[in-house]
């Protein structure tokens, strides 16, 4: 074998190489980052979403001070702005709509899909 072909072969190892790793990678975060939207309810998924990144100003106790009034934390304060449109449109920071959580980075991608997921399945106090 002369050297270009020698050459050539170590280059096309490296490249196999090379995208057999990629693909590993990217298998690897995929399932790491898998969103569970068949299990949705109100008090596993929603209201964790809700605490976690929103009522730190509209939770009962912080929505006076801290979120113009706007409470998130009971059931059908929550079922209201879902119906009407406001709580996704702030969580998907959809023109027309006041970025949330404010000052804050958005939600996930599976966090969002997920409170979609709970408004297509009927706003359910489950
Ligand atoms: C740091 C405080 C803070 C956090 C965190 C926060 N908000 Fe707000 N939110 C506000 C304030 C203040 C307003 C009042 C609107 C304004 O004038 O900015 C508001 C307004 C709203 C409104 C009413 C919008 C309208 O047009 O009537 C909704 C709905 C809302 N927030 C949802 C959320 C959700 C959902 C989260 C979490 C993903 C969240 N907020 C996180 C402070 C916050």
């Amino acid at each position: 074998m002369n050297r270009i072909l020698k050459a050539l072969l170590i280059v096309l190892i490296i490249f196999i190489a090379g995208c057999y790793y990629d693909n590993e990678e990217k298998l690897y975060s995929e399932i790491s980052t898998s969103c569970d939207l068949n299990n949705v309810t109100f008090a596993a998924t929603v209201k964790p979403i809700l605490q976690a990144s929103c009522f730190a100003c509209h939770s009962n106790s912080t929505a006076t001070s801290s979120g113009n009034g706007i409470r998130l934390e009971n059931y059908t304060d929550v079922q209201n702005f879902a119906k009407n449109g406001i709580l996704m449109g702030v969580v998907k920071h959809s023109s027309g709509y006041l970025p949330m959580p404010d000052g804050g980075g958005k939600l996930s991608d599976c966090e969002i899909n997920q409170l979609q997921k709970w408004i297509d399945n009927g706003t359910l106090n489950n």
